[in-house]
């Protein structure tokens, strides 16, 4: 979680003026009692109503002040809240695309999915939390407990046994529900994949008829992340009605000892009524501090995963430049190559040599699953050979910047596949100024022109996610 405190880094005025105005709500909040305390105790009881009104004036101004900071403090715990999560969202979506094949089949693309979006969200909520309250809890807890010590020196057993009380408590949920945490992401992780497989093959669950085997398998992980929230939240509901229970009894408590006190003096009352408002406070930010240890553990769990991320170092690494002149004859050379898929056992390919000239065409033909794919994609270095080498024009693909080797090459997958645009976004994909004559050129070359030309809009026509909305 610390680590990811680097992308506040940028915000550091906004986060110290935050943590400024959160220390002055505090300050302004803690006057409060006192002044009431006086009002009864040198107003109400003596009947002094000069003194009640300016009291009650000092009161109103420090009250305002409070709604002020307050305010202060939730505007700017917005602003860097938002612009926290925007620009942790960017790294982790640049480090995702940065990444090779490799790397992205290690992780799953659901679960860099709920990386990017859930996890996000999760530490995000977990920082704001943290600027506001990590400041604020021992402030307001110190500064009460100073405070209600000096109003009622002999009543402060009452609020030792009231933090002892919810510190038990608060162990106890802690206990029963952090484990479950970690749980509930894995768990999302599962829901995003079944969602994403069932959505994108939709055509052939329908074709096979199995509607109802995958809602079943749906519900199955639907269940069990709702069993999970329901535990951590039935574990969770606990809580607010014990630290009632805990702040009532403290009321009582007070109550009952101050009436002796009251017998002979009665400007205990004042005394008395503050010390309950210390003790609320000193409660609240022991609440505080409990609902960070909630936040916390769960927040960790999605930065670890995003640190995960990061933390990723891609296999595949370009070199800036290119080294060496490519050959003039365009030319595709493999030397002994050898490959095996990460964490498989056995090659896919072993030793595979042979050269492909321009002007010629070279095919390779085997029986499904014999690596012909696999062959081709560590050209464009998809993969990495295990070993041996691979050459693009008489240059070793390791020594090419990216930029240059995928302009030498023009590669079709086994699958088409069209982003959500217009035909002609699609076609322009590799080249955002390719004109209008080039769009019709490439659409000849690949034979696609009269198809096209039989749309409504033509090189205009709406193409789906997918390319779901045109035929093979
Ligand atoms: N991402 C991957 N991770 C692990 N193993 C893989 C991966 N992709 C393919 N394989 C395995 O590598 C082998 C070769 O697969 P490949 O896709 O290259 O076959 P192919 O010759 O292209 O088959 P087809 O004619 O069906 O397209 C297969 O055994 C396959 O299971
Ligand atoms: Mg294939």
């Amino acid at each position: 979680m610390l680590k990811l405190l680097r992308f506040l880094k940028p915000y550091w005025w906004q986060t110290i003026l935050l943590l400024l105005s959160v220390a002055a709500q505090v300050w302004c909040s803690l006057q409060l009692p006192a002044l009431m305390a006086g009002i009864v105790n040198d107003g109400i009881v003596p009947g002094n109503l000069p003194f009640i009104y300016s009291t009650g004036l000092v009161m109103l101004g420090y009250t305002l002040a409070t709604v002020f900071f307050a305010v202060v403090t939730h505007f700017f715990s917005a602003r860097v809240g938002a612009a926290f999560s925007r620009d942790l969202r960017e790294a982790v979506y640049r480090k995702v695309l940065s990444f090779s094949v490799a790397e992205i089949d290690k992780f799953s693309t659901a679960s860099l999915i709920t990386r990017t979006t859930n996890d996000i969200s999760q530490v995000q909520q977990a920082i704001m939390m943290m600027l506001s309250m990590m400041l604020r809890a021992p402030l307001m807890g110190i500064g009460a407990i100073i405070q209600a010590f000096r109003t009622a020196p002999d009543m402060t057993w009452i609020l030792a046994l009231g933090v002892g009380l919810i510190f038990v408590f608060a162990t106890i949920i802690l206990a029963l529900a952090i484990p479950k945490f970690k749980l509930y992401q894995t768990l999302i992780d599962r829901i995003t994949l079944l969602a994403r497989e069932n959505l994108t093959g939709l055509r052939v669950i329908r074709a096979f008829n199995n509607q109802s085997k995958e809602q079943q398998k749906f519900a199955k992980a639907n269940d069990a992340l709702t069993r999970n929230s329901l535990f951590i939240d039935k574990v969770m509901s606990f809580q607010d009605p014990l630290i009632s229970l805990v702040f009532n009894g403290v009321t009582i408590l007070v109550i009952w000892t101050g009436l002796t006190h009251l017998e002979t003096d009665l400007s205990y009352l004042g005394n008395m009524m503050a010390f309950v408002q210390y003790a609320s406070h000193v409660l609240i930010s022991f609440l505080m501090v409990t609902i960070l240890f909630v936040i916390l553990p769960r927040a960790s769990v999605s930065a670890s995963r995003l640190n995960a991320v990061f933390e990723t170092k891609n296999k595949i690494v370009w070199k800036p430049k290119t080294t060496g002149t490519p050959d003039v004859a365009p030319s595709v050379e493999f030397r002994h190559v050898s490959f095996s898929y990460p964490g498989a056992e056995e090659n896919v390919l072993t030793d595979i040599s042979f050269r492909a000239k321009a002007g010629e065409t070279t095919a390779f033909i085997g029986s499904t699953g014999s690596g012909k794919s696999t062959l081709i994609s560590l050209v464009p270095r998809f993969y990495e050979a295990t070993s041996g080498e691979v050459l693009v024009d008489g240059i070793d693909v390791k020594d090419y910047a990216a930029e240059d080797l995928m302009r030498r090459i023009g590669y079709v997958p086994q699958k088409g596949l069209l982003f959500a645009g217009d035909v002609s976004s699609n076609i322009s994909f590799g080249n955002e100024f390719a004109t209008a004559s080039d769009l019709v050129h490439a659409a000849t070359v690949a034979q696609a022109k009269p198809f096209i030309e039989k749309l409504d809009k033509t090189y205009l026509a709406h193409i789906a996610q997918g390319g779901a909305n045109v035929s093979g």
